[in-house]
């Protein structure tokens, strides 16, 4: 097939942009890019997701009006892709007109089947996830993201009958191995469609919520969160009958991360069978990317800002960390440290040094200009040197098109090491000593040219800056900026004679003491109001261990700008780390007499265990400890 469509999740507005949101956009743009060099025509869609409850609220703690808001958190995300090199074809918005109108036609459509109904429901429901959960999907009767106890609501509302499709998709799965990838989550789809599947909630009431897409079919109610948001893969096309939806559909791959693998594994394909549109062919789920070990959130002050990285190292280091760090499909961790590494190793190290050595070689022993090869004349080492080559460029293909990016990375590399190698055993130096040696040392360097066009040919889709650079000074124009597959299995394609610019620095050394401990959030974060909590019984009340304890010292957490790493003195030494750096300094806290929670089960934070929690008063950002009136000796016990 010769078009490809690639989509990433389209972005809620709540939150600024960060590290997860560019490295799905990074991994599309790279397989738009190496499906362009397959010689297929590529559409790639991206955008964001702009109605419900939690824009609304992102909206008032700006003090902005939904749309004022949404268009300015809008703009952010369009105007990061560009900066990281992404070319996108589409940005779509769910308050797009055109959107909003497809939205409308696919709900009566479906509404006119039958597979909507009203009725009336009661369930648990969390805020903080704006949905229902059902009781088996609680831990400890709380929401398993939130923690919070769900309120229990009673409301009219329209449900999508998901439930008659359930037998149908586990067929539709087992017999189509390659639709949900990797593999495990394929097994997590199924396994989800071994329990039975609960009738979806579409809609909510306008007296509760107004920001959103407005019912054909009553207009008392909208639509909510995933009736809109999914079919902005279709709208985004034109869907019924626009000349793109036509041509780009049936290709269409998805990406996602693993927090929305059920509305993408399970509703989706269901909305689409009762919609009567054909299904996507391929739903490709990775893993979360994690901070120094914690999860990357707005309250651990944590999050890491795509635009500090690219001004930091460098657009095409970046997206080089991404793709060679994450294995598709597991958890990764990001530091500053690994990506350090890997610039200094691999790109300045492995290839950046090939890369000037080999042009160094060019100017000193041909004047610059590119020698001629000369084919009867090999030696088994020329010939291998062309054999590796063909290896690295079909392991490297194999390894794309089943997005193990890291593996298609590595097959480079393993050629890089080759040629290292090649020029270190064919010693051009020596060769250039002798007269009689000096074809020998013409086809070496040709041949090391010519590996380096394959390497700058197949690193383009993950670095495009860099492998321009590289194909500017080998002396090619690259017209339409990438080399094809079909000209890096050809070998003698760099044209002999032409005279090559001086070399350059690919990737200048970082020195690791330049690390910045900064944190990347730029953004204020306003907790919404906190809402009044159930009711609990004394004795669950009691269980709490409150104790006074005494600050012995205290520092600042390396990249998290709201954490502060404590020693207190709580009857015994033990470490809290506290989310309290934006109210207090280090050295205000020492000697103070804190109120502690003593028995919280240990959490890692940023990769350091704290053993308790302090009680503070919170209002927006800042905070007030929780204190003692007069000195108490350390470990007191609240009462
Ligand atoms: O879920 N690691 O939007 P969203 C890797 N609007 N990827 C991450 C990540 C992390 N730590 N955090 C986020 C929504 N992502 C809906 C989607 S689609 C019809 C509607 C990426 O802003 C990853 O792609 O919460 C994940 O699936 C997506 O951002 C969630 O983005």
């Amino acid at each position: 097939m010769n078009l490809f469509y690639v989509t990433t999740p389209i972005y809620y507005v709540n939150a600024r942009p960060h590290l997860g949101h560019a490295y799905t956009t990074v991994v599309a743009d790279v397989l738009n890019r190496f499906h362009q060099m397959c010689g297929r025509e590529t559409y790639f869609l991206t955008g964001t997701d702009e109605h419900g409850d939690k824009v609304v609220l992102a909206a008032k703690a700006e003090g902005m009006s939904p749309l004022a808001y949404v268009d300015k958190i809008s703009e952010l995300f369009k105007a990061l892709w560009p900066e990281l090199d992404i070319e996108y074809d589409q940005f779509i918005r769910t308050t797009d007109l055109a959107h909003i109108k497809v939205v409308r036609e696919v709900l009566q459509k479906i509404y006119d089947t039958g597979d909507i109904y009203f009725s009336e429901y009661e369930g648990a429901y969390c805020f903080g996830c704006e949905r229902f959960y059902a009781e088996r999907e609680l831990v400890d009767g709380r929401c398993p993201d939130h923690k919070t106890i769900p309120e229990v609501i009673r409301e009219s509302n329209y449900f999508f009958r998901m439930s008659r499709y359930q037998d149908w998709l586990i067929d539709y799965i087992n017999t189509h191995p390659a639709f949900i990838r990797p593999e495990r989550y394929r097994n997590e789809v199924l396994a989800f469609l071994r329990e039975p599947l609960e009738d979806l909630c579409i809609s909510r009431p306008k007296s509760r919520l107004q920001w959103g897409i407005t019912l054909p079919f009553d207009d008392r109610y909208v639509t909510y969160v995933w009736f809109d948001a999914l079919l902005n893969y279709v709208s985004a096309l034109g869907y019924p009958d626009g000349a793109l939806f036509e041509k780009f559909w049936p290709t269409v791959q998805h990406l996602i991360a693993k927090d929305i693998l059920k509305p993408h594994g399970i509703y989706w394909p269901i909305m689409l069978k009762a919609a009567d549109i054909p299904l996507y062919r391929h739903l490709h789920v990775h893993g979360y990317w994690n901070v120094d070990e914690s999860k990357m959130s707005k309250s651990l002050g944590n999050v890491v800002e795509p635009l500090e990285l690219k001004s930091q190292y460098g657009t095409d280091t970046f997206r080089y960390f991404l793709m060679r760090e994450m294995v598709f499909g597991l958890d990764s961790n990001f530091s500053d440290k690994a990506l350090i590494q890997r610039i200094n190793s691999d790109l300045a190290n492995d290839l950046g040094n090939l890369f000037s050595r080999s042009l160094t070689m060019v100017h000193k022993y041909f004047k610059g200009i590119v020698p001629k090869g000369d084919r009867a004349s090999e030696s088994n080492l020329d010939l291998k040197i062309k054999s590796d080559a063909g290896r690295a460029a079909r392991d490297y293909r194999a390894a794309m098109e089943g997005l193990a990016f890291q593996k298609a990375l590595m097959a480079i590399w393993e050629f890089i090491n080759r040629i290292n190698k090649y020029i270190d055993v064919t010693a051009p130096w020596e060769l250039a000593k002798r007269k009689s040696q000096r074809k020998q040392l013409q086809i070496v360097l040709y041949n090391i040219l010519e590996g380096l066009r394959i390497i700058a040919g197949l690193i383009y889709p993950i670095m495009p800056r860099t492998a321009q650079v590289m194909c500017e000074h080998l002396g090619m124009s690259t017209p339409q900026n990438f080399q094809t597959l079909e000209d890096l299995n050809v070998w003698g394609k760099t044209q002999a004679g032409i005279k090559l610019p001086k070399t350059i620095t690919l990737f200048p050394r970082i020195e690791e003491n330049k690390l910045q401990s900064s944190s990347q959030e730029t953004t204020p974060s306003k907790k919404a109001s906190a809402s009044r909590k159930p009711d609990i019984p004394m004795d669950v009340f009691q269980q709490m261990d409150l104790r006074v304890a005494t600050v012995v010292h205290a520092e600042p957490v390396p990249r998290a700008k709201k954490l502060l790493k404590l020693k207190v003195n709580a009857g015994e030494e033990r470490t809290v780390v506290a989310g309290i750096a934006e109210s207090y300094q280090p050295e205000d806290l020492v000697g103070k007499q804190v109120v502690i929670v003593a028995n919280l089960k240990p959490v890692k934070l940023m990769g350091i265990l704290s053993q308790g929690m302090l009680l503070t008063a919170a209002e927006g950002d800042t905070c007030k400890l929780v204190t003692v009136d007069g000195p108490s000796k350390p470990g007191t016990p609240l009462t």
